[in-house]
Order: structure tokens, then sequence, then C-alpha cells
């Protein structure tokens, strides 16, 4: 098994709490060799703290100077595409916080600049990684559920003005999105995992409180390809803050309430006796998610959530979301070609959204 370098860019938040326990997890495979941040002090201070061997601000001397296996980006979402690119041309694999880039047009010049069997770049959709989920999936594809008829995904969460103050927050050219991009896609994404393809959607957005380009609610109406039908709400604004998820299948009714992250005891059945309880309980985390990477490294695979192997569809689903928000239309997954303004942009240009 080989031990692979590992170079962490953007040295803020998520690279601190979750991404450091992830690799402190897997210290028999991994080494990390380098921090990069934009700001000197930050990558210096992250390094010393975490016995990070080198500090750069500048990616490009950091990929010729260490050249790492792995490069995992924790900046801020417009920065994902320029190191994306520099990272896999380089030859390091990519580990990329969500959301993954600001278009479908950047996620298209990523996946292009892959190789067939090395390197890759795979996203941050870390909810994909537990145990419960993994059930769900299992029974579904067996038939003991039945078939799926309706579900809802729920994302109402709080931030306040003052983490929309952060400068790259709240604008469509740094950030990309507002709440259904930042927020939602963690739940849109396992609607996705369990329900399959979609075939259409109608959405509504809004700015209702906080002072900024992008949306801080949405809403959508999804009916997917099995015919089953779903209702996303996402939420900047809701004091009491929940992810729930609920599947009504013809058997039993499945649903998973939680905030950021969630076990077995998170998941609830009717009929009960439905529940499945086989196997080890993992919590969904960047610690469970990191060795499925690490596991098609070894192998030069493609990993899981790359490409459209699950990597891109939350994506489409947004994209969808805000064109059907933005312009009434209903949306279908054959409207999201290069010609269609939204996916070039999340805000389609249009004009009422569109500021920067
Ligand atoms: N998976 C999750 O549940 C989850 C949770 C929170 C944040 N995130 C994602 O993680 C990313 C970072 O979020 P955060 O909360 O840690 O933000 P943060 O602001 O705390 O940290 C971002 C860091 O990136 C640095 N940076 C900015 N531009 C850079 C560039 N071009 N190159 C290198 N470094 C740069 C900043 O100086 C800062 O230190 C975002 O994409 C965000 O959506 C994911």
């Amino acid at each position: 098994m080989t031990r692979f370098r590992v170079a962490v860019v953007g040295t803020g938040h998520i690279a601190e709490e979750a991404h450091l326990p992830a690799f402190a997890a897997e210290a028999g495979r991994t080494e990390l060799v380098a921090a990069v941040d934009i700001d000197a002090e930050r990558a210096d201070s992250f390094a010393v703290r975490h016995g990070i061997p080198a500090a750069y601000t500048d990616l490009d001397a950091m990929l010729r100077r260490e050249r790492p296996d792995l490069v995992v980006l924790c900046s801020p979402p417009a920065a994902h595409l320029d190191a994306a690119l520099s990272s896999l041309r380089s030859g390091a694999w990519v580990w990329l916080e969500k959301p993954p880039f600001l278009s479908l047009a950047e996620f298209d010049l990523v996946e292009a600049a892959e190789r067939q069997g090395g390197p890759y770049a795979s996203v941050i959709f870390q909810q994909r990684s537990g145990s419960g989920l993994r059930r769900l999936v299992r029974q579904l594809d067996s038939g003991e559920l039945g078939r799926p008829l309706v579900a809802q995904a729920v994302t109402t969460w709080y931030r306040s003005p003052e983490y929309y103050a952060v400068p790259w927050r709240g604008r469509w050219d740094t950030e990309g999105g507002g709440t259904t991009l930042g927020h939602g896609i963690h739940q849109m994404d396992l609607l996705l995992a369990v329900l399959g393809p979609w075939a259409e959607v109608r959405a509504m957005a809004a700015r209702l409180e906080r002072d900024m380009d992008v949306e801080d609610v949405s809403t959508a109406l999804v009916r997917f390809e099995s015919g089953a039908l779903a209702t996303v709400v996402n939420s900047a604004l809701s004091r009491r803050e929940e992810s729930y998820l609920r599947f009504d299948f013809s058997e039993a009714s499945v649903e998973l309430r939680h905030l950021y992250g969630y076990g077995d005891a998170d998941w609830t059945y009717t009929p009960e006796r439905l529940r499945a309880v086989d196997g080890a309980e993992v919590r969904s985390s960047h610690t469970a998610l990191l060795p499925g990477l690490l596991d098609a490294m070894d192998r030069k695979e493609r990993p899981p959530l790359s490409g459209r192997n699950g990597g891109r569809e939350a994506l489409e689903l947004v994209t969808a979301l805000y064109q059907a928000a933005f312009t009434g239309a209903t949306v279908r997954p054959t409207d999201l070609l290069p010609d269609n303004p939204f996916y070039q942009r999340l805000h389609g240009g249009v004009p009422e959204w569109a500021r920067c």
C-alpha cells in the first residue's frame, strides 16, 4: 500500500475541523507534506500547529517542489477550478470541498483534465458515507421497501449576517450561489443517492433577509425518472435548524433527522420491523469518506463521487433549481447543455439576480 503525500489548500475552518481528523485517522496511508493559503500567516500557523513541514502561498510553487499525490481543496469555491486543473496537470489527485465548482461548465473542464487510471477529482459529500444511507440504498435495491413514491429534502439552517460578512460569501462570483448551493446541496445529494435520476424541476427562490447577491431561501418540486415526487426546501434563515429527509416507499416510510451529520439512531423506519440493523455503525463524516478515495488511488480507479459517477449530479440538480426559480420554466436534464446560460453561471445572467 502506498503512503500518499498530501497537500492541504485553504487552511480555514473546514480544513481544521474535518480534514485534519480525517488524515490523522489515515496516518498509515497518508502524510501531510504542505499547507497552502493565500494568507501567509494562516498557512504558516496551520503548518506549525499541525507539524506540517512546509507552508506556501503559491499553489504552483508547492506543486513543483512537493510533488504531492493528493491535493485537498478547502479554499472558497471560486478558487477550486484553477487549483483543480493545476493539480491534475501536475499528476496529483484532487479531493475537493463542496460546492465543487461555480458551474457545470467548470465541472466539465476539470473532468476533461482527468486521465484514465488517474489522476481524478472527487467531491466531498461526506453525508454519503454513513451506514444508515448504505443500508437504505441496499434495502431499496432488494425490493424490501417497495417503490419510491414521495420524498422531502429539507435544509432549514441559520446563517447570521456575520457569517455572510466574510468577503467570499453571498456572491455569485466567489461563493457561486446561495443556500441552495452552499447548504442544501448535501440533502439534495442524498435525495439523488436514494432516488436516482431526476426528470423535471420547478422552483422558487428569494432574498428575504440577508443583504447579498444570492438567495437566502429556495423551494423546489422534483419529479424523478421513477415517477416519485419530491419537495426540496433550502433556507439560511431558520432559527430552529434541521436537516430532514423523508422517503415514503410503498412498504415503509424512512426518515432522517440530523443537522450536519448523522448516525444510525437518527434514522426512523415505519414500520420499525423494516429497519435494517446489520453491520457496524458508521457516522457520516470526512473521516468515513476518505478511505474510499485512498482505495481508489491505490487501485488507480475512478473514485466515488467523481465525474458523472455522483460528483456532478448534485450540481446538475442545483443548476436546474436555479434555472427553474429564476425563469419560471420547468427544467429537464436535457436542458443543461453548454448553450444554456445556467450551464455557464448559476444565475444564468437573469438581470434581477445576476449582480455580482
Ligand atoms: N463539507 C462540508 O460540510 C463543508 C462545511 C463547511 C465548509 N465547506 C466548504 O469548504 C470550503 C472552505 O470553507 P471554510 O468554511 O473552511 O472557509 P474559511 O473561510 O474558514 O477558509 C477558507 C481558507 O481558504 C483561504 N483561501 C482563500 N482563497 C484561497 C486561494 N485562492 N488559495 C488558497 N487558499 C485560499 C482563506 O484564506 C481561508 O484560510 C468551501 O468550499 C465551503 O463550502 C464544506
